[in-house]
């Protein structure tokens, strides 16, 4: 299989781990490096070793993954104004290429699929998994040539969203496809912790199948699995 595993010992060595990747793939590329970030819990060491680093960050081009539908442009909860207030900011990070929660969904989508079919060009795609196997809100069933949409989260992934936001967040997303992840040039998929060892081993051991969004990693080039001890349990040592 076409991946390189790349196992830490605790967070720091996560982050530490994860930035040297990183900037690893993003250096030394012509023009501004198109850079696909997630949220959620896992990248937090990852965000925060950037921040930290005395080394100043080759500039890039933040494109976004994902994002609550019909919320105002202002709420707190969209995941561009977190990553904008926890990482893009601070790291100086000007151009983006976010979603519009509140615009017309179906203009929106035109919007997004257009840009991807023009530029075509991801550098960087730095991905979490659920714990179903979902890969920004592709959740099991979506096809592998899928793109950019609005979709729905299942119930056990709204359920988390709306404990970690500690309100009832919208059901309704819009999500890069499997389509546009597959540009990637390089995809770092990032883990953490014994509650994905399963899926994690699942997505690359198991049947590479729709039921399993994060699979088609199986085939993608280039991919860098980020992961701690804990969600590496299940591989071959
Ligand atoms: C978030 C996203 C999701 C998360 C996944 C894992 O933008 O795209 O696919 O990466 O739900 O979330 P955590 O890291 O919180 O376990």
């Amino acid at each position: 299989m076409a991946y390189n595993i790349i196992e830490c010992s605790n967070e720091v060595d996560f982050g530490a781990k994860a930035r040297l990747a990183f900037c690893k793939a993003i250096r030394g590329l012509n023009g501004l490096p198109n850079v696909i970030l997630p949220t959620g819990n896992t990248p937090a060491p990852f965000f925060q070793a950037l921040k930290d680093s005395k080394v100043p960050i080759t500039p890039f081009q933040y494109l976004q993954l994902d994002e609550y539908l019909g919320l105002p442009e202002d709420d707190e909860i969209l995941f561009k104004n977190w990553l904008d207030r926890d990482v893009l900011s601070p790291l100086g990070i000007t151009h983006r290429m976010a979603f519009n929660s509140a615009a017309d969904p179906a203009s929106e989508i035109q919007r997004i699929r257009d840009w991807y079919n023009h530029f075509r060009r991801v550098d960087v795609a730095v991905l979490g998994i659920g714990k179903n196997g979902h890969v920004g809100f592709n959740e099991p069933g979506s096809a592998f040539n899928s793109r950019a949409r609005v979709a729905e989260m299942s119930d056990e992934t709204w359920e988390a969203n709306n404990k970690y936001w500690d309100r009832e967040v919208p059901k309704k997303i819009i999500t890069l496809g499997i389509t546009e992840l597959k540009l990637a040039s390089t995809t770092l998929l990032l883990a953490r912790g014994e509650e994905k060892a399963d899926i994690l081993y699942e997505a690359f051991y198991g049947e590479m199948t729709t039921e399993i969004p994060a699979s088609y990693l199986q085939l993608q080039r280039n991919v860098v699995i980020i992961a701690d001890k804990n969600a590496l349990g299940r591989f071959p040592k």
